[in-house]
């Protein structure tokens, strides 16, 4: 989760989340690379003296200047597409994770087992625990198995809703009348925590999700557990 300090990205918990940092510091570099290039040539300008007066035009210097850029622009191109593809990939999930949004709380089903669906409201300040964490605690939290592919479904009921959890690497929308799936794979235990990140409403900041990621055979007890027959 993240915390008054953190200003950059959370520590990942999954493979896809992982890439997707190293993918942030590669494109940060070339930022820095081309920022101090420019910068130091904008700076470097302004103790040059020396005037060409009859200087329309050079066609070498235009040549490099243009596909220079354009060479830079494919490094950045060619790991984006790959992350890309990489996010898309549905690796043969072991659960299916179904989560629809509502305004405003999240509702799952858990579509391989039978009868396991709940709602999964904020707690409100003013009921919260002290060690509790204020606007991202919920009543009914979502549990899965650690070292395992999972499958989401996202969809809403009412207006669009976006299923995030940073850690994970996952941001889904939940659209009406749509069903978008995605797929995760956790590779430590704990809580994650994620908020709906598309403006759906005045309580939108008050939809919070969290994850508790558990052992396969805690899961499978969970689930046992929970099963109506
Ligand atoms: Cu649901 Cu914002």
């Amino acid at each position: 989760m993240s915390t008054w300090a953190n200003l950059g990205l959370q520590d990942s918990a999954s493979p896809l989340m992982e890439q997707l940092i190293f993918f942030h510091d590669h494109a940060l570099l070339i930022l820095v690379m081309i920022n101090v290039l420019v910068g130091y040539l904008m700076f470097m300008l302004f103790f040059n003296y020396n005037l060409n007066r009859f200087l329309l035009h050079g066609q070498h210097v235009e040549m490099i200047w243009t596909i220079l850029p354009a060479i830079i622009l494919l490094f950045i191109a060619f790991p984006s597409l790959r992350l890309l593809y990489l996010l898309d990939e549905i690796n043969e999930p072991s659960v299916t994770l179904k989560s629809i949004g509502h305004q405003w709380y999240w509702s799952y089903e858990y579509s391989d087992f039978n009868d396991i669906e709940f709602d999964s409201y904020m707690i409100p300040t003013n009921e919260l625990e002290n060690d509790g964490f204020r606007l991202v605690n919920v009543d009914n939290r979502i549990v899965l198995p650690l070292n395992s592919q999972i499958r989401i479904l996202v969809t809403a009921a009412d207006v669009i809703h976006s299923w995030t959890i940073p850690a994970l690497g996952v941001k889904v929308d939940g659209t009406p009348g749509r069903l978008n799936q995605t797929n995760f794979f956790i590779n430590r235990p704990g809580l994650f925590y994620g908020q709906c990140s598309e403006i759906c409403g005045a309580n939108h900041s008050f939809m919070p999700i969290v994850i508790e990621s558990v052992p396969v055979n805690n899961f499978i007890k969970w689930i046992s557990n929970n099963v109506n027959s």
